[in-house]
């Protein structure tokens, strides 16, 4: 288990879910070994195959796959999802790469515990392939963001942004890499917050307070 040696705030408890690569996971696991009070106690995967989850075993963590495939519908899957993540009762469920919608259930069980990073500048571009989309629009700034999860997709209170300015040459790619960079910072800065009190698991922000104090530009 990766823990933290601060001990001057009781420390909180985290999952991770991820589908994939793991980065935002391993700017994780590295903050906790850097200093970041938050015990993680499981990371699942709903794929397999999710370098991610190698990520996970390397640094000691608890995993587990609960794949869409092994199941007969939707449903039965979410309750699986649902069943594992109460297990841990964790104070928080960090969403790191997770390409799958949690449905009401899933969400009213950890109402204002459950955090998603996403790469666009929300409210602009919820859903997929922001970076192809921010290349399409032209638009002069791009970003991540930090928030809640709702039933809503990528529509809950924001907790933080970060932002860059996109450059002539920039690709889908490009974006990917400078986005990823932005991620690795502000995700592991949410967390802190909550362990050192700035946030409680179960609130949501106070509207414009919170995102404001975490908006970040280059
Ligand atoms: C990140 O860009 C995140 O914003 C999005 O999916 C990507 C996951 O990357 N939700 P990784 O698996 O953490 O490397």
């Amino acid at each position: 288990m990766v823990k933290s040696s601060s001990d001057t705030h009781p420390k909180l408890t985290a999952i991770v879910l991820i589908s994939g690569n793991g980065s935002n996971l391993q700017a994780i696991i590295d903050a906790c070994r850097g200093g970041l009070a938050i015990d993680l106690l499981a990371v699942i995967s709903d794929n397999a195959g999710a370098y991610g989850l190698v990520r996970a075993k390397t640094a000691g963590l608890n995993t587990h796959v609960i794949a869409p495939e092994s199941y007969e519908n939707q449903q039965q899957w979410q309750r699986s999802l649902l069943n594992m993540m109460q297990l841990y009762r964790p104070d928080l469920v960090v969403c790191a790469g997770f390409m799958r919608i949690l449905d009401a259930s899933v969400v009213a069980a950890f109402r204002h515990r459950i955090i998603n990073v996403h790469p666009s500048l929300l409210p602009k571009y919820p859903g997929l392939r922001t970076h192809q989309r921010v290349l399409a629009h032209g638009d002069a700034r791009h970003g991540t963001t930090v928030h809640l999860v709702t039933e809503a997709l990528d529509a809950g209170p924001m907790l933080a942004q970060s932002s860059l300015a996109v450059a002539p040459g920039d690709t889908e790619q490009t974006l990917d890499n400078k986005i990823k960079y932005l991620e690795h910072k502000l995700l592991p800065e949410v967390l802190a917050w909550y362990a050192t009190g700035q946030l409680s698991p179960g609130q949501a922000p106070i509207k414009n307070d919170q995102t404001q104090k975490a908006s970040h530009k280059d």
